[in-house]
């Protein structure tokens, strides 16, 4: 039986406050994601007397991890991140890279970060030379979460398990890891969370968003790409929060941006051309898209959390700045910290043959004026 584990924003803190090697890698029992099994070991209870059983107990454990485990300092590491012309993946991949090697203790030639340059076959032919070269564990961000079968098909006939990372494959899909017996998990964030936040964000206004008061939250939404759940969720939930809140809405915009900067400029800019002072809001799909609104709403002669209201995903250092000089109404936490930690830390525990679930999901954590001050701390 596998369950979803939920790996709390709580544990990001904490590993944040406290310090990050108590999280780390080689401990993974004491992270909220280890299954309780893992914590006990076979040594029998009716092993002699208390001084002599402590020594029995390290040696057992000792055994236990030269014989199941690997030193990572040998462990190979394959990583394609979807494309690196995408600030929200640049700064999960370099913290990945931190605590592998930091935390963990994979030597840094031993890990290959390549660039999938939103290409699924070049991120097909990376996964393939990983396989030909050996690597022990891969950890993958999909250009396509579509490609998932067929990667995990190689990798699995390979005897490589395989950490999916950002890009959530099919329920049905991670159901059929399972049962396959086969080294797959997915690590992510669950996208409905931060739509309904960002929804919330606007509903908590003391106008729910109805900048010119008219009684009708009129809407544009700059979306991400759209085959990707993330944009799904985040476009459906955050709506579906400001009706629940007994708001009347009214979308005017709906595009695609695929997560760029310049394309959430050039959206919103059509966009206020086009309907003006009817605009309320501007969601945006990512931090990315939202720092492009902004540019467009600026050049309009608009004045957030004035006469328009705007939101993002992600709490990119310059969005949380502007959340708090009150350039933007808020954003959500994508909290790559703890996504980055949770896939390095199965990734190990694949290797060293331990259970690993099936689905790995991270909280999101709101980001408004109250708590822009604190989280800027945390990510900074
Ligand atoms: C992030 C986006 C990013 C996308 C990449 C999302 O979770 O919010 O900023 O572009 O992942 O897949």
């Amino acid at each position: 039986m596998r369950l979803t584990r939920k790996v709390t924003a709580m544990a990001l803190a904490s590993c944040m406050v406290l310090s990050l090697a108590a999280c780390g890698g080689s401990k993974p029992a004491e992270t909220t994601a280890a299954p309780a099994a893992e914590t006990t070991t076979a040594a029998p209870a009716a092993e002699a007397t208390e001084p002599a059983k402590e020594e029995a107990e390290t040696t057992a454990a000792d055994v236990a991890a030269t014989v199941e485990g690997k030193d990572p300092s040998e462990v190979k590491v394959g990583i394609s991140i979807y494309q690196f012309a995408d600030n929200f993946m640049t700064l999960y991949r370099e913290e990945l890279k931190k605590y592998l090697v930091e935390e963990i203790g994979v030597k840094e030639e031993n890990i290959s970060i390549m660039d999938g340059k939103n290409d699924q076959g070049e991120q097909m032919n990376q996964i393939r030379n990983f396989i030909t070269q050996g690597y022990d564990v891969m950890i993958i961000n999909l250009v396509q979460a579509s490609s998932e079968p067929t990667v995990t098909e190689e990798c699995h006939a390979a005897g490589i398990p395989v950490v999916y990372i950002n890009r959530e494959p099919e329920a049905e899909r991670e159901q059929a890891w399972v049962d396959g017996g086969i080294k797959a998990t997915y690590v992510g964030a669950d996208a409905r969370q931060s739509g309904t936040f960002q929804g919330e964000e606007i509903a908590e206004l003391e106008n729910k968003g109805d900048a010119d008061g008219d009684g009708v939250v009129r809407y544009i939404m700059v979306q991400g790409d759209p085959e990707n759940v993330d944009a799904q969720y985040r476009t459906e939930k955050s709506i579906e929060a400001l009706t629940a809140a007994g708001v009347e809405v009214e979308e005017l915009v709906k595009m695609r941006g695929d997560w760029d900067q310049t394309k959430g400029q050039e959206i919103t800019a059509n966009a206020l051309s086009q309907h003006g002072a009817k605009i309320d809001v501007v969601f945006c799909n990512n931090d990315a898209m939202a720092l492009g609104a902004l540019q467009a709403i600026e050049a309009a002669g608009r004045k957030v959390n004035e006469d328009i209201y705007l939101v993002g995903v992600d709490a990119l250092v310059e969005v949380v700045e502007h959340v708090m000089n009150g350039k933007m109404t808020g954003t959500v936490f994508n909290d790559y910290f703890g996504q980055a930690h949770t896939a390095a830390d199965k990734a190990m525990d694949f290797v060293n043959g331990k259970d690993v679930d099936n689905v790995y999901m991270v909280d999101y954590v709101k980001v408004t004026p109250e708590n822009a001050g604190e989280v800027l701390e945390l990510i900074k």
